[in-house]
C-alpha cells in the first residue's frame, strides 16, 4: 500500500515510495548509475565524512535561506537540476517541477532531454521565475545554436553545458529494462535513428557531440549573453582552465554517477578546488555549483561552507513527482527549507552569507 504524502519525512522516503509504485523501465532510468554504481554511493556517503563546528549564542530567531545565483535572486540555495524523460516516472513531466520550483521560489535547470517541450516548459513558468538551460551539444551545431539562441530569447538566465558525457555511461540495470516510450520532443531532438535496445539513456544520445572540446568555448561565449556554466568538472585543473576561458561558473558533478564510475563526489572535488582558488585569489572570479548525492540540508550547508554558490538536486525531485505529482515536489522543498532552517540554528548561522569554512571538520575527506 502506498504510504500517504505526510508520511514522507525526508528525500529518502520519497525515492523508497517511488521504487514500490513506478513503472520498472522508469525506476531503471530514473535510480540507475554507470557501471557498478560506486561513484553513485559514493556521492551521498561522502557528505558523511564532514562534520560541523557549530557556534553557539549566536542569535538565530529569524533565519533567512535566500541567496542569488548567476545574480537571480532564489529562496534557497539549491536549484533542481536537468533531468532527462520527466514523463516516465508522471505523464505530466517537467512542468510539474516548475511549478514546485516557483511555489519555493527555486530555480529550475531544463534539460535539452526533456520529455516537454523546451517551450511548454518555459510557458508552464510565471512572470519572473528563472530558468536554466542544460545543453548537450549536437553534432550539427547549427541546431545547438538555434537551441541556445532560443533560449537566450525566451528569457533563460543561465546555459549549462554537459562536459561529462561525450559518450553515455552503461548504465545496465536500464539496459536491461529494454525500454520503448521516449516521448516526443525527445524523437525530434535525436533523430530517427534511435536504438531501442540498448536502454533509455543510450537510446535518446546518438547525437551528442563526443569532438566537443576547450577549443568551443570562444565560440559559446560569441552567440550568446546568458552566463555560460560547465557542468560535469571534476577536478582543480579544469577549474582553473574554465576561469581562463571566461566561463562563469562550474558544477563539480559526476553527473548522479551516471558517466564515468570512481569519479569522485562533488563535494570531495569542491574541497580539492576551493583551497587552490583562495591562494590564488580566485575565489571569487567564478560561482562554484555542486551536485550529486545531495539529500538533506545538512549537505547542502556543508557544500555552502566549503564554497559552494548553490546545490542541484535530480532524483529526489523525480521520485517525489512520480509518487505524488506536484503536491510530493511541493513536500520534498518544503522539507528541505525546514531542514535548512532548523540546521542553521543549530550551527549558528542566522544567514547564508554566514555560512564558512570554520564551520566544518574536513579532515575525514581523503584528500585533505
Ligand atoms: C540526470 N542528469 C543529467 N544531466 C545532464 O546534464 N543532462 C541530462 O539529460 C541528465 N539527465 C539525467 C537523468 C536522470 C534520470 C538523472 C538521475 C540524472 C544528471 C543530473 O543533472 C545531476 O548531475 C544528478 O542527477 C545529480 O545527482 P542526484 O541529485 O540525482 O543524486
Amino acid at each position: 500500500r502506498m504510504p500517504i504524502l505526510e508520511q514522507c519525512y525526508n528525500l529518502m522516503d520519497f525515492e523508497a515510495v517511488a521504487r514500490n509504485t513506478m513503472k520498472k523501465t522508469a525506476w531503471a532510468y530514473y535510480s540507475s548509475g554507470a557501471d557498478d554504481e560506486i561513484t553513485m554511493r559514493e556521492n551521498h556517503n561522502a557528505y558523511h565524512k564532514i562534520w560541523f563546528r557549530p557556534r553557539i549564542l549566536v542569535d538565530v530567531e529569524n533565519i533567512d535561506t535566500s541567496t542569488t545565483m548567476l545574480g537571480t535572486p532564489c529562496d534557497m540555495p539549491f536549484y533542481v537540476t536537468a533531468t532527462a524523460l520527466g514523463k516516465l516516472g508522471n505523464p505530466e513531466g517537467e512542468v510539474i517541477l516548475t511549478r514546485g520550483a516557483k511555489k519555493h521560489n527555486v530555480i529550475q535547470m531544463i534539460p535539452t532531454l526533456a520529455s516537454c517541450s523546451f517551450d511548454e516548459i518555459l510557458d508552464a513558468a510565471e512572470d519572473g521565475q528563472c530558468q536554466w538551460l542544460q545543453l548537450y551539444v549536437n553534432k550539427d551545431r547549427a541546431v545547438t545554436e538555434r537551441i541556445v539562441k532560443h533560449a537566450e530569447k525566451r528569457g533563460c538566465k543561465g546555459l549549462f553545458i554537459t562536459v561529462d558525457a561525450p559518450q553515455l555511461g552503461r548504465r545496465e540495470k536500464d539496459m536491461r529494462s529494454k525500454f520503448s516510450d521516449v516521448g516526443s520532443n525527445v524523437q525530434d531532438t535525436s533523430g530517427d535513428n534511435v536504438d531501442r535496445s540498448q536502454g533509455a539513456a543510450r537510446a535518446i544520445s546518438s547525437f551528442i557531440d563526443p569532438s566537443l572540446s576547450w577549443k568551443d568555448i570562444p565560440w559559446f561565449l560569441s552567440i550568446t549573453k546568458m552566463p555560460i556554466i560547465l557542468k560535469g568538472v571534476q577536478c582543480v585543473e579544469d577549474v582553473i582552465r574554465a576561469i581562463e576561458s571566461g566561463v562563469q561558473g562550474v558544477v563539480l558533478s559526476n553527473h548522479g554517477g551516471r558517466q564515468l564510475d570512481f569519479a569522485r563526489s562533488g563535494i570531495e572535488v569542491l574541497a580539492e578546488v576551493m583551497p587552490v582558488l583562495r591562494e590564488r585569489g580566485w575565489q571569487d572570479r567564478i560561482e562554484i555549483y555542486v551536485d550529486g548525492g545531495v539529500r538533506r540540508a545538512t549537505d547542502i550547508i556543508k557544500a555552502l561552507c566549503l564554497g559552494a554558490k548553490g546545490v542541484g538536486i535530480g532524483r529526489p525531485f523525480l521520485y517525489a513527482m512520480s509518487a505524488y505529482g506536484l503536491p510530493g515536489v511541493d513536500r520534498a522543498m518544503q522539507l528541505l527549507k525546514d531542514e535548512m532552517e532548523m540546521n542553521m540554528r543549530l550551527i549558528g548561522a542566522s544567514k547564508i552569507s554566514e555560512l564558512n569554512s570554520t564551520l566544518v571538520d574536513t579532515r575525514g575527506l581523503s584528500m585533505h
